[in-house]
């Protein structure tokens, strides 16, 4: 059973096509009338689509990512999942429409994607039978091409009509995901939907604490993932332990789970201990880099009146 949201913006396709206008409420009955109306597209392999394989490499040889996958074997394994990710075009053209546009959304899409699928394989027991379910594919954020480039790209604080406006690449990426894909149910589709929930309920859209196990694994990647990387809103990013102990605080406060958590934290490790192995130290020594204006937001007027003096 889907719960009910009710779209605060309209959703689009790439091509401008309205999907679903706002205020549309997410019923099955919407959603299974929309499937009908989805077409069948050509898909390719994503590894074999466009410099994906390529720039992929690249980015699993940076810092941090060249520690977690330093294993040639592990990351072989990884590399060898993703090769059977297949999707439809339109799907694929995201990615390109992100690498030109919004390239921090692109390689967090690619590197978001490979660092779920290894942390899946160590948390998810018989991964392999289990693959279909869990590989989530690199659409957690394609919701984010119904969000304007001018937000996206912003070097000042969003407003919190522009921040409204942010959180529904969820919803978005949820109706994008399920049209392409053609089923309501797609664990990429939830995934897109989920992944700003947190365990304590206090995310959003919908506010869950009840999230699939794959989605709980993306919310972690992609929290690590954002704060190791430079974004439009922050100049410098997190050094690795200041962004792992920010991960710590969240399981602390209960918004993920401690296992993958750890999982994480040990495959920062070079030797990889097994999570039974150590004890997560919770003293504070990192720090937010200056400048960074993640969940700052201002009142609409406030904005204008800055633009006004400035
Ligand atoms: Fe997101
Ligand atoms: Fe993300």
């Amino acid at each position: 059973m889907v719960s009910e949201i009710v779209l605060q913006y309209p959703v689009y396709s790439l091509e401008n096509k309205l999907l679903l206008p706002a205020g549309t409420v997410l019923s099955e009955s919407v959603l299974e009338e929309l499937m009908s109306r989805a077409e069948d597209h050509p898909g390719c392999f994503l590894l074999q689509y466009g410099t994906v394989q390529r720039d992929l490499l690249h980015f699993l040889s940076e810092p941090p990512y060249q520690i977690i996958f330093h294993d040639p074997q592990q990351k072989m394994e990884m590399l060898r999942t993703m090769e059977r990710v297949y999707l439809v075009l339109p799907v694929l053209r995201s990615l390109d429409y992100f690498k030109k546009y919004d390239y921090h959304t692109y390689r967090h899409m690619l590197m978001v994607f490979a660092l779920s699928e290894m942390l899946a394989k160590e948390l998810i027991s018989e991964f392999h039978t289990k693959e279909p379910e869990t590989i989530s594919s690199p659409t957690h954020d394609i919701g984010k091409i119904c969000v304007p480039l001018s937000i996206l790209m912003k070097r000042t604080p969003l407003t919190k009509s522009e921040f409204h406006l942010l959180q529904h690449h969820t919803v978005a990426g949820y109706v994008l995901a399920s049209y392409y894909l053609k089923n309501i149910d797609h664990i990429a589709a939830r995934v897109a939907r989920d992944h700003h929930e947190r365990k304590s309920g206090t995310g959003y859209p919908r506010g869950t604490s009840k999230v699939d196990r794959m989605a709980e694994i993306v919310i972690v990647s992609d929290v690590y993932d954002a704060l190791i990387s430079p974004r439009p809103y922050r100049p410098i990013s997190y050094d690795n332990r200041s962004a792992l102990e920010v991960i710590t605080e969240m399981a602390e406060k209960g918004e993920v789970s401690w296992d993958i958590v750890k999982v994480l934290i040990s495959q920062n490790r070079r030797e990889k201990p097994g999570i039974d192995e150590f004890v997560v130290s919770t003293e504070r020594r990192g720090r937010n880099p200056a400048g960074n204006l993640h969940g700052i937001t201002v009142d609409d007027d406030e904005e204008e009146r800055q633009r006004i003096v400035a």
